[in-house]
């Protein structure tokens, strides 16, 4: 069997046409997930329902033809497993139990009691890596430490994620205890998934540009190169894309000093630099605009053509910069593909 793509570029290799997947797939964009989030009850629900959440997993790999499915699940699960209260509040996203001081701290539960509640999303895994295309890669993921932190100490999302960096601040022993646990919590929990299935895993660091210098080190490149070392250690040579949002030079490096096979590129970096700066490291994943599959049109063609032309020298990942928003249409996504795989 040749090859997958995806894993040939996370190898390294160029490829003519690079592969491609999109972050947020499976989502509110398209109306077979909204028929079965429905179904499900909401999304929470639909996350642990194994069935279900393998559907929407699926759904935009058969409309489409992607080269990856990523799991679908959310990055606060993991939080909540270790005993988080979580619920979304409609319209304005996710709600948790706060960690303020070190009594919040030593509720939660330690790395090895997570895997009862997390049993679902490992049977989605399963569920999927017999049920995929045998051309397509499944990707696990989790969210980064900071990432993560920065929901269980603020307990929602915050603009500039100033209650995380405030606790930092005023009790590094605290915020450190919450950073080394999520660390080796992360591990267990994709270590279930490659088990299970995954073939690649993604750690989203959503927030990674709100570390600058010694913190970007120690809190966004530190876990990153723990959580991949350990899992090479467990699995081979088990491919690792890294997603430090808005790191700007943050980047560059990210490769080496973490370990990671790929590095994914948001929008606050032109695919020019990125070539130049992070693609000689390695494999980078990224980075078309999101709004492109809002606004469509031959600007949506002519940047498609400009992403791939500007990392056609090195192994590359077509992808958004971020995730797919609510009000894109199908059809763009339809055309982003099409154009890509001209003159294939
Ligand atoms: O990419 C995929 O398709 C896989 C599934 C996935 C989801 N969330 C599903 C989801 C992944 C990889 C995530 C990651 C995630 N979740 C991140 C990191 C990536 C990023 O976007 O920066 C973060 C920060 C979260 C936390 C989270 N989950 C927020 C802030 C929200 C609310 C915002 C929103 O878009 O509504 C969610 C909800 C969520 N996670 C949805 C989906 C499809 C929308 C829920 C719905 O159907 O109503």
């Amino acid at each position: 069997m040749t090859e997958k793509t995806i894993l040939k570029a996370l190898k390294g290799e160029v490829q003519k046409v690079p592969p491609i997947w999109m972050m947020r797939q499976a989502g509110r964009y398209l109306p077979e997930y909204r028929a079965t989030r429905a179904e499900a009850g909401d999304f929470l629900s639909l996350c642990y329902n194994s069935d279900l959440a393998a559907e929407v997993t699926l759904q935009p790999i058969r409309r489409f033809g992607f080269d990856a499915a990523i799991l679908f699940a959310d990055i606060l699960l993991l939080p909540q497993a270790l005993g988080a209260d979580l619920w979304f509040e409609t319209g304005e996203g996710p709600r948790l139990s706060t960690i303020t001081e070190q009594a919040d701290f030593a509720k939660l539960k330690g790395k090895d009691d997570i895997h009862d509640k997390l049993a679902p999303i490992y049977e989605t895994v399963k569920i999927l890596s017999g049920e995929l295309p045998k051309e397509t890669t499944l990707i696990g993921f989790a969210g980064a430490p900071w990432t993560v932190a920065t929901y269980m100490i603020a307990g929602r999302g915050t603009p500039d994620q100033g209650p995380a960096h405030a606790l930092r601040e005023g009790d590094n022993a605290l915020f450190e205890q919450i950073i080394d646990l999520l660390t080796v919590s992360t591990i267990e929990y994709l270590d279930m998934q490659i088990r299970a299935g995954a073939e690649v895993v993604k750690i989203f660091d959503s927030w990674a540009g709100s570390l600058k210098g010694e913190a970007f080190e120690k809190y966004a490149v530190e876990p990153a190169r723990l959580i991949t070392r350990e899992l090479k250690r467990r699995h081979g040579d088990i491919p690792v894309i890294g997603f430090p949002r808005e790191a700007g030079e943050g980047y560059i490096g990210f490769h080496k000093k973490t370990g990671v096979d790929c590095v994914a590129l948001d929008n606050s970096v032109t695919p020019e630099w990125g070539a130049e700066h992070v693609q000689v490291d390695g494999c980078v994943q990224g980075n078309l605009a999101s709004s492109h599959m809002v606004t469509g049109g031959q600007a949506l063609v002519d940047e498609v053509r400009h992403v791939r032309e500007a990392f056609s020298k090195g192994p590359h990942i077509f992808n958004l910069g971020h995730g797919i928003t609510p009000d894109a249409d199908p059809d763009n996504v339809a055309l982003m593909i099409e154009t890509l795989r001209e003159n294939a």
